[in-house]
């Protein structure tokens, strides 16, 4: 196993969802799929038990990912301990995420745009949570979304030659 990937966004319905399939899909078309583990989970406990955003789902099907099959849940303090690196999609969550940490940890909590530093520096390092948005902002982060677990992707390959 390269890495276990934990994404997370609030409500894991609109942005982590996606930066899952993403990053799955990416890993497998690199030959990688059975060598990073991939999960989301939201900070918030709103949309437990549900299937991401309608608007999330089209968005990212438009781009040949599938993410209709995937259920929200609550990040938990387990998680800290069955991932190498939690991931979160804006400042908001990195900060959540690292005061949730307990110290004993190994995972390192990032976020998604540190591996997409040209994109990070021209459009800050956040992925803006399209959920009060329209079909555009769902577009724009699945753009964000891309470059980042792209560069990602690469950063994993690096690190495992
Ligand atoms: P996400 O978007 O964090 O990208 O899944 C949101 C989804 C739901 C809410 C906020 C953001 N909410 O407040 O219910």
């Amino acid at each position: 196993m390269i890495a276990r990937v934990l994404f997370v966004c609030l409500g894991n319905i609109c942005r982590s969802p996606t930066a899952e399939a993403v990053l799955r899909r990416m890993a497998a078309d690199a030959g990688l799929g059975d060598r990073i583990a991939v999960d989301s989970a939201g900070l918030g406990d709103w949309h437990v038990g549900d299937p991401p955003d309608t608007r999330a789902i089209a968005a990212a099907a438009r781009r040949g990912y599938d993410l209709a099959h995937l259920r929200a849940r609550q990040v938990a303090r387990k998680d800290f301990d069955d991932f190498d690196l939690v991931i979160g999609l804006d400042r908001g969550h990195g900060r959540d995420l690292t005061a949730q940490r307990p110290p004993e940890s190994a995972a390192q909590v990032r976020l998604l745009l540190d591996y997409a530093p040209a994109l990070a520096r021209d459009n800050g390092p956040d992925i803006p949570d399209p959920y009060y948005g329209g079909a555009a902002d769902f577009e724009h982060a699945l753009d964000l979304i891309e470059a980042g677990t792209a560069g990602l992707l690469d950063a994993l390959r690096r690190s495992h030659p």
